[in-house]
C-alpha cells in the first residue's frame, strides 16, 4: 500500500518511523511518504492560509496551494482522505475497508481548515472522504492522520505478527470492547488472577471472556450494544 501525507508539519509524522508501522515501511509492505505543503508555494513567505471570505476568526488553507500538491499526488486508485472535526466518523469497520485500497492520500489542515472547494473539486476525480476521529477538537489533521495511518497499517498482511491478535481485540467483527487480560504473577498487589483462567478448561475460559466482554461493553458503552450484530456474536462464539 502506498499513503502520501501532505502537512505543514512533517515532524509531527516522525512517529510513524517506529515500532510496527517504522518495521513495516523497512519490510516494504507499506510505502508511506511525507510531504511539506509549503513545497508547493512559490511566494517568498511559502504562504498556505489567509483570511476567510465572509469574515470571522482564524485562517483558511488556500485551495491553490492544495491543487499544486493534490494534483501532483493523486492518481486515479487514490482516496483522499481529509481529516477534520465535521467529517464522518472514522472507525475499525473504515480501518478495515481502507486497508484493502492501493493508494491514500492523507491532507492535514491546520487553522480554520481547508478552503470547501478542495474536497469538492478532486470529488469528480478520485473518491473523498472527510474523517472525524473523534467528538473534540484538534489544532489540527496530523493527529487524526497519525491515527488514521495506525489503525489501517496494522491491517496490512504481514504487519502483526500474530494475526490471531487482530481477532479477538476491542471493536472486532463480535461489534464488543475486549475482555481484562492478565500475565504472571497470578497474585499481584494482594489481588489475584480470576481462577477460570488458570483452569486450563478451554471452552470455560472463552465463556467467561464473553461474559466479561458483553458486561464491559453494556457499562462503558451501551450504544454498541444497541447496535450488536447477533449473528456475528453467534459465529464469535463458535470460533473460541
Ligand atoms: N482535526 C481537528 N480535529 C479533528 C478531529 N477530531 N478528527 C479529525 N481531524 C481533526
Amino acid at each position: 500500500m502506498r499513503i502520501d501525507v501532505v502537512t505543514i508539519f512533517r515532524d509531527y509524522l516522525t512517529p510513524l518511523d517506529l515500532s510496527l508501522v517504522g518495521k513495516a515501511r523497512k519490510a516494504g509492505l507499506l510505502d508511506l511518504r511525507v510531504h511539506d505543503l509549503r513545497d508547493w508555494t512559490s511566494d517568498r513567505h511559502r504562504t498556505v492560509d489567509d483570511t476567510p471570505f465572509g469574515g470571522g476568526a482564524g485562517m483558511v488553507m488556500r485551495p491553490d496551494v492544495w491543487g499544486l500538491a493534490l494534483d501532483e499526488l493523486l492518481d486515479d486508485d487514490a482516496h483522499l482522505l481529509v481529516p477534520t472535526p465535521s467529517g464522518e466518523p472514522f472507525t475499525q469497520r473504515t480501518a478495515e475497508a481502507l486497508a484493502g485500497e492501493q493508494h491514500l492520500v492523507l491532507a492535514c489542515g491546520r487553522y480554520e481548515g481547508i478552503d470547501a472547494r478542495v474536497a469538492e473539486h478532486y470529488r469528480s476525480r478520485v473518491r473523498v472522504t472527510e474523517y472525524s476521529i473523534g467528538d473534540y477538537v484538534l489544532n489540527g489533521g496530523e493527529v487524526a492522520a497519525l491515527v488514521v495511518v495506525e489503525a489501517v497499517a496494522r491491517l496490512l498482511p504481514g504487519v502483526v505478527g500474530n494475526p490471531e491478535s487482530l481477532v479477538e481485540e476491542s471493536h472486532g467483527a463480535a461489534g464488543l470492547l475486549e475482555y481484562p487480560v492478565y500475565t504472571k504473577p497470578p497474585e499481584w498487589a494482594g489481588l489475584e488472577v480470576p481462577d477460570v483462567l488458570l483452569s486450563g478448561h478451554h471452552a470455560r475460559v472463552a465463556r467467561w471472556r464473553r461474559d466479561e466482554a458483553l458486561a464491559r461493553t453494556s457499562q462503558r458503552r451501551p450504544d454498541l450494544v444497541a447496535a450488536l450484530d447477533v449473528a456475528e456474536l453467534d459465529k464469535h462464539d463458535l470460533a473460541t
